[in-house]
This record gives structure tokens, C-alpha cells and sequence, in this order.
């Protein structure tokens, strides 16, 4: 054993975090208490800092896409990605920010709200094909539907979708039912968690919640960052 001891000065997020070249990347980013609650007060929010948000938002500007779920969506009130301060560079080249891909089997979401409407990069929903029909044409009128899968989202069809659509660099942002299938179909690279000093007991989901892992993936620490007495744990898949 050994001890982390923090570097000295400041870290440059963006290259630290820059997505390898190449291949197609899974990158989830999470945060989770020191007792693994992924939810405080049914939410994610209450459990980071000003540095987790800062991270956050580049990890969206780094991203060519966002992948998150309907629940997740509902819970946090979702709206469209917007351009942050920090990102100076790191779209080059791209669209100006990344489009939300919702992954969604009851399409139970309001398409009339702004994460449909004012999107910059037209909003993707990810569902399956024995989704509701009138909710399927109200979705495909408002957003990029990609149908993957027959009564469950196939996570590696809708992967290669969107591969297809140019997006290489995947960011999930959860939730943990969503992750635990990502996890289970062997589609994690990488995962950025955020370790929030606190303790909260109860029962709140954890980071990965859903069936036990067939092949559970080995993670090899990438860094360990600091800020206030939060740590920044980046993990990425052993080879
Ligand atoms: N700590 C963190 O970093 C973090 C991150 C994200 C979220 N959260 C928290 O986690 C909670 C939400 O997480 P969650 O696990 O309940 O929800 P989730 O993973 O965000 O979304 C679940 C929903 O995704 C859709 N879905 C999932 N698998 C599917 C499949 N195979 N095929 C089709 N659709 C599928 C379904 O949507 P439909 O119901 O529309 O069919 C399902 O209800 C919230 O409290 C949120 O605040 C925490």
C-alpha cells in the first residue's frame, strides 16, 4: 500500500480527462456518498460540489453525445446541454454542443418541453420497437428516434446507432438502472465517480442498480483528484 499524496497545483481538467483516440468509449460519470448512495433527497445533485458541477459540464463538452435515462431525465428536470464556461477548445470542429441521447421503452416524457424544444443539436430518444405508437410519432416530430431493440433498449444496437451518427465519444450520465445495463452488456470503459464526503444511510439506489453483473470488469485507476475533501476517481476497463 501507498499513499496518494495530492499533486501540487492546478490540474488541467481537459487533458486529463480527454477521451483516448480511436475506438468508440463508454465514459460514465457518477457521483456517489461514502456509503454508496447514488440519490440524496431522490436526487444527485445535493451529493456534489462546485467542483463535481464544474466537472460535469466539461465532461459534456468533451462528449460527443449524452446518454442518459428516462428516470434520470424525470427525477432531475433535464434540459437541453448548454455551452459552458471552460469548453473554450473543446469542440473544435464539432457541433456546438453535444446532443442527450434518453434511452426510454414508455416514451413517457413531454415533448413539449425545452430539452425537446430549444435543443441546439436536435435531442435523440433511444426506445424500443413495441413503444407506444402515438408516443413514437410525437417523439419522432420532436426528436432523432432511434429504435433499438424490441421490448428492452438493446444497448449495443443503440451504441452502434449512434456510432453511426458520428458520435464516438460517448458520455452516460445514469441513471444506475441504465448504467447496470451498460455494465451487464460489456459496453463501460471508463468510470469518472465522484466520492462525496458524507454518509446518508437509508435506501437509496446505488451507481450500478440491477442484476448482478455477469462478468463483472476488472478497473484500473487512471487518477485520483481532489478538491475540498471530495475525491475524483477516474477508472477505466483493464484489457
Ligand atoms: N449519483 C449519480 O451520479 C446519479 C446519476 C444519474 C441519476 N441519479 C439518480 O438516479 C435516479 C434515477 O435513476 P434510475 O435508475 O431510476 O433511472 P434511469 O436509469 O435514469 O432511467 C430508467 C429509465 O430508463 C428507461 N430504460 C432503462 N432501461 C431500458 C431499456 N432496456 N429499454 C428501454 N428503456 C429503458 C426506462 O424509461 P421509461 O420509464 O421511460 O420507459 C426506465 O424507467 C434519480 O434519483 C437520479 O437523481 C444519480
Amino acid at each position: 500500500m501507498r499513499s496518494l499524496s495530492p499533486e501540487p497545483g492546478e490540474v488541467d481538467l481537459a487533458e486529463r480527462y480527454a477521451y483516448p483516440p480511436g475506438a468508440t468509449w463508454m465514459r460514465a460519470n457518477m457521483v456517489a456518498s461514502l456509503d454508496g448512495a447514488a440519490q440524496r433527497d431522490g436526487r444527485s445533485g445535493g451529493l456534489g460540489n462546485a467542483a463535481d458541477r464544474h466537472l460535469f459540464l466539461l465532461l459534456r463538452g468533451l462528449a460527443d453525445v449524452v446518454v442518459v435515462g428516462a428516470g434520470t431525465v424525470r427525477a432531475e428536470g433535464y434540459g437541453p446541454v448548454k455551452r459552458s464556461a471552460g469548453w473554450d477548445g473543446v469542440r473544435d470542429g464539432r457541433t456546438p454542443v453535444p446532443p442527450i441521447a434518453i434511452v426510454s421503452r414508455s416514451l413517457d416524457l413531454d415533448f413539449d418541453a425545452p430539452i425537446f424544444t430549444e435543443a441546439q443539436v436536435p435531442t435523440i430518444v433511444l426506445t424500443t420497437a413495441t413503444a407506444d405508437p402515438v408516443r413514437l410519432k410525437a417523439a419522432r416530430e420532436r426528436a432523432d428516434v432511434v429504435v433499438a431493440g424490441r421490448d428492452a433498449l438493446d444497448f449495443a444496437v443503440a451504441v452502434r446507432e449512434l456510432e453511426a451518427r458520428g458520435h464516438r465519444r460517448l458520455l452516460c450520465e445514469g441513471g444506475p438502472a441504465c448504467l447496470a445495463q451498460i455494465v451487464a452488456a460489456g459496453l463501460l470503459d471508463e468510470l469518472c465517480l465522484t466520492l462525496s464526503p458524507t454518509l446518508l444511510g437509508g435506501h437509496a439506489l446505488r451507481i450500478v442498480d440491477g442484476p448482478p453483473v455477469p462478468v463483472p470488469p476488472d478497473m484500473t485507476l487512471a487518477h485520483a483528484l481532489q478538491d475540498e475533501d471530495f475525491l475524483f476517481l477516474r477508472y477505466v476497463r483493464s484489457r
